[in-house]
């Protein structure tokens, strides 16, 4: 059997998966039909960890009642989206101490020159001129803790990521010459992408989370009517056929509403083609706007449901960190061990 993500099922034991989230607390749908919607089924054949990545999300300045809103936000969102807590461990990341102590020792294995490459942080740096702070550079030995606490196979992760895993396998390539195999080497896993879903207002670059609603993105707490308004004023081409008809170079505008609509309703794009034949942009355009209210109602219904009950987050977060430690705490005493601390 084939996965959606494109990597073959194997027979047990499960091989694990592991990737951090920063709490931006904004999904858009783009990163829904592209990737979250996969997610749920992953858990048949790996075993999956998912974690808030609050520590590095204050690599920037955050408001402290906003970070831990959208903390718990963004974990509502996932649970709604089908990651299953029965099924994936989700925790949050400072909750787990192992993060924080590990990223520390491996500071201490990550070279200077190799941090001052990472392409992250030069943009990060140029966009926070006035906050370039140690954080922002060590980020990448965070991150490289973050993955060796739990010895994964894989770390599904975007493609502005790579370069990270790249260096957490140098660092983890270092620590082991030095003291023997103490890291497993995970491989970077860029999903295949479900849909790539670009901006409504700009169909040639991606649908970014901005808190511009000009920028022609959706989000999946968006209301119906922000959606329907999205879509009514969705830029379609200025060919003069006025036609539904997929074709990414001519007319990128509709094509990519025809992947969204493809996307929501399963439907071939030779069938959205025959369901709008000489109807014009004017009716496609809302009824692609129905088809995602209708796919994102029961996401962010659920999701507000939850946001309601805390206690029930807290009973996931508190599960997941449980077990969460317990993986990472083996990982940090051998380290601990093999760098010549004295044990408790
Ligand atoms: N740096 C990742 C991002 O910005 C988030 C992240 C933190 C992460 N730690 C991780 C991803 C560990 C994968 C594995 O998206």
């Amino acid at each position: 059997m084939t996965m959606n993500d494109g990597i073959m099922e194997t027979t047990a034991p499960k091989k694990r998966m592991l990737s951090g989230i920063k709490p931006s607390g904004d999904l858009t749908l783009g990163s829904y039909l592209g990737a979250i919607k996969n997610w749920a089924e992953r858990a048949d054949s790996y075993e999956c960890f998912y974690f808030m990545a609050d520590l590095h999300a204050i690599t920037v300045r955050q408001n402290p009642a906003d970070l831990r809103r959208r903390t718990l936000e963004q974990l509502a969102q996932y649970i709604a989206c089908g990651l299953d807590p029965e099924k994936n461990t989700l925790f949050i990341q400072s909750h787990v101490h192992q993060h924080a102590e590990l990223g520390w020792v491996l500071d201490c294995y990550a070279m200077f020159g190799e941090l001052s490459r990472m392409t992250q942080f030069k943009d990060k740096s140029a966009k926070n001129a006035d906050n370039i702070n140690g954080g922002l550079f060590t980020y990448p030995a965070l991150m490289a803790a973050d993955i060796l606490l739990y010895q994964p196979d894989y770390v599904p992760v975007g493609e502005d990521q790579k370069q990270h895993v790249e260096l957490c396998h140098t660092i983890a390539r270092r620590f082991n010459g030095i003291y023997g195999d103490v890291f497993k080497l995970p491989e970077a896993f860029v999903p295949k992408v479900g849909a790539r879903i670009m901006s409504l207002t700009n169909p040639t670059a991606k649908m970014s989370k901005s808190e511009n609603e000009d920028t022609g993105r959706v989000l999946v707490m968006d209301t119906p009517e922000t959606i329907m308004r999205q879509f009514k004023r969705a830029i379609t081409d200025s060919d003069t056929e006025n036609c539904v008809r997929y074709d990414r170079e001519n007319k990128p505008g509709v094509s990519n509403l025809m992947t969204i609509y493809s996307a929501c309703t399963g439907k071939t794009y030779e069938q959205i083609q025959t369901e709008f034949a000489g109807m014009g942009y004017g009716k496609f355009k809302p009824a692609v706007g129905e088809a995602v209210v209708e796919t994102l109602r029961p996401i962010r219904e659920e999701a507000v449901r939850l946001m309601k009950d805390k206690a029930y987050l807290e009973g996931v977060y508190r599960a997941g960190a449980e077990k969460a430690s317990y993986v990472a705490e083996k990982t940090l005493r051998k380290v601990y061990k093999k760098v010549g601390f004295v044990a408790k």
